[in-house]
């Protein structure tokens, strides 16, 4: 029997980015940028695997801006994507889940991109060796960051440029995540349907795994932490009643886990707002905005019960915002239990 060495024919990264590059030459620094990010994931990935061999994968002894304690991983993974970031030189003003402020890049302060990200997301689950990953946005610095020739200056144009940071999801030029889990899992979009791309630990080369991602309209799970239920809102807890002997329920703790599950099988997940935590837990910058952005590009909805997550614009860097999304149908079913004290 003679093998057919068959032509390498599933691209990788490396390759739809030219490919995709040759086809939209205005996206060239796009796709520099996202390569970057990939790089960091890789390494992330990488650095979590190792995790519990290394003995990082424990708390560090620092609270962050978000009242939480840092794991080691929240920290080490919140510098490596700053040095992806940073030396790509298309990058002007990053915020980050583990930065109290917004990051002016010294080497590119007037460049056209803003990254918004969570470095580790699900990290209370990194000593479980659970499933967990990054998070990231781009927007367009859209308010003109020019270096001053005179000091005086510098200070209200960098206060200036720090509100780039407060964009809303629909301003979105991209976004993606990379998942940690039986297999580190890119997937992202560009604005034109979501891709998604599995690490191949031999080449260690990402490969397309997922090519344009389109969630189900409805779908078999609903993904919501029912240990808050007695503090939900009668609208929530209609719904979630209305589910029971209908839709199965997966809940994995970490978002990424949560929402790539829901893109690929369909359903709803939900991180609704409760008598403690009045507009929920999650960040609406670099978690609910870019997480919207995908399951929209791939034919889904979001909503924070009322209107559009991506339609959310962000006040602060850190703020909050309830969280409802996935299957088209599935959301429409949540926001009608709200529409009735519209
Ligand atoms: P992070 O680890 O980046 O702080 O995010 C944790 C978030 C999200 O990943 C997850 O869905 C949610 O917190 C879980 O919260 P509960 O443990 O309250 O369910
Ligand atoms: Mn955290
Ligand atoms: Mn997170
Ligand atoms: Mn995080």
């Amino acid at each position: 029997l003679r093998a057919t060495a068959e032509p390498m024919t599933t691209p990788t990264l490396t390759r739809w980015l030219l490919d995709h590059t040759r086809q939209n030459p205005s996206q060239e620094d796009l796709e520099a940028l996202l390569s970057s990010i990939a790089m960091g994931c890789k390494t992330i990935s990488g650095i979590v695997q190792r995790a519990g061999v290394d003995g990082l994968d424990g708390a560090a002894d620092t609270i962050n801006v978000q009242d939480e304690q840092q794991k080691q991983l929240d920290i080490i993974a919140n510098e490596v994507l700053k040095d992806a970031l940073r030396y790509t030189g298309k990058v002007g003003l990053a915020a980050s889940e583990e930065e109290a402020d917004p990051m002016l890049v010294e080497e590119a302060f007037g460049s056209k991109y803003v990254a918004v990200f969570d470095p580790l997301d699900g990290s209370s689950n990194v000593q479980a060796a659970v499933a967990t990953g990054t998070i990231f946005g781009i927007f367009k610095q859209n308010v003109e960051c020019l270096v001053d020739d005179d000091d005086e200056n510098m200070d209200d144009d960098q206060t200036r440029c720090l509100l780039n940071a407060l964009q809303p999801g629909r301003s979105l030029v991209a976004a993606g995540y990379c998942m940690y889990s039986s297999s580190t899992v890119l997937v992202f979009s560009l604005g034109d349907g979501v891709h998604g791309f599995t690490l191949d630990p031999r080449s260690q080369e990402f490969v397309l795994s997922h090519d344009d991602v389109r969630i189900p309209e409805r779908g078999p799970y609903y993904s919501f932490n029912e240990g808050n239920a007695k503090e939900w809102d009668a609208h929530v807890r209609g719904y979630l009643d209305s589910l029971q002997g209908v839709k199965g329920s997966r809940y994995v703790g970490s978002m990424v886990a949560d929402v790539h599950r829901t893109l690929l099988y369909g359903g709803i997940y939900g991180y609704p707002a409760d008598t403690k935590n009045k507009n929920g837990k999650l960040r609406l910058l670099y978690e609910a905005a870019p997480m919207s952005f995908l399951v929209e590009q791939a034919g889904g909805r979001c909503s924070d019960g009322r209107r559009p997550i991506m339609d959310v614009v962000p006040s602060s860097v850190h703020q909050r915002v309830p969280v409802f999304l996935g299957s088209s149908e599935d959301v429409r079913d949540l926001e009608a239990f709200y529409s009735d004290d519209l």
